[in-house]
């Protein structure tokens, strides 16, 4: 693995960012995604991956409303620049952002991707308790609980920002 430091986006990082998902990703949505999001402070996490100075990584977290009331975060995007994917990079993102989501006191985050990946940092199926994405993601939607019986039994809907309209 290599050696890399996370810490949270500074200014000057905005252009990378958007570069390393525009390479991660097959088409710039994501990249605009973030952008959108920081433009309307939704951006409560968002932290890089550095190797050798250089952006490599980044992972946004922004909020979600579960039943009208809003206590959680959804993990999006997430994105390593290829060269330097599976090397533990975007493992660090998603672990460090889940600890900087339970520092803001965030009771649960949610995340639509894939099982065999999320699983690993503690991500279960929300369907198991109840809730559903707004994109139909099926067992892909997980929710990981942050804050015991943070995780509403049987809410229903899960919405994203609304920045995420450009994704749909
Ligand atoms: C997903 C992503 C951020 C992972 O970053 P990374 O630095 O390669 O991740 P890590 O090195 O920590 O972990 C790599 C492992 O994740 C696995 N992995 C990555 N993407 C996966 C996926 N979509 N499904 C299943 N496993 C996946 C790799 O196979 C590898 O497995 P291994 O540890 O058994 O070898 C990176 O692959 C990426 O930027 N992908 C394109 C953008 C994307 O799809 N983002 C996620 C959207 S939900």
């Amino acid at each position: 693995m290599y050696k890399s430091l996370i810490r949270p986006e500074r200014e000057s990082d905005q252009a990378a960012i958007h570069a390393v998902h525009a390479s991660a990703f097959p088409t710039p949505v994501e990249a605009r995604l973030v952008d959108a999001l920081r433009g309307a402070s939704r951006l409560t996490v968002s932290l890089v991956a550095e190797v050798d100075g250089l952006v490599v990584g980044h992972v946004a977290l922004s909020p979600v409303t579960i039943a009208g009331a809003a206590d959680g975060l959804g993990l999006a995007p997430v994105a390593v620049l290829p060269v330097h994917q599976r090397c533990g990079i975007g493992g660090l993102l998603v672990k460090e952002s889940l600890a900087a989501a339970a520092q803001l006191g965030a009771g649960l985050v949610v995340v639509l991707g894939a099982r065999e990946y999320y699983g690993r940092f503690g991500f279960q199926p929300a369907a198991d308790w109840g809730l559903m994405d707004e994109y139909g993601g099926g067992s892909a939607f997980q929710v990981i609980e942050l804050r015991a019986g943070a995780i509403p039994r049987g809410a229903g809907l899960v919405r994203y920002a609304p920045e995420f309209a450009i994704v749909a």
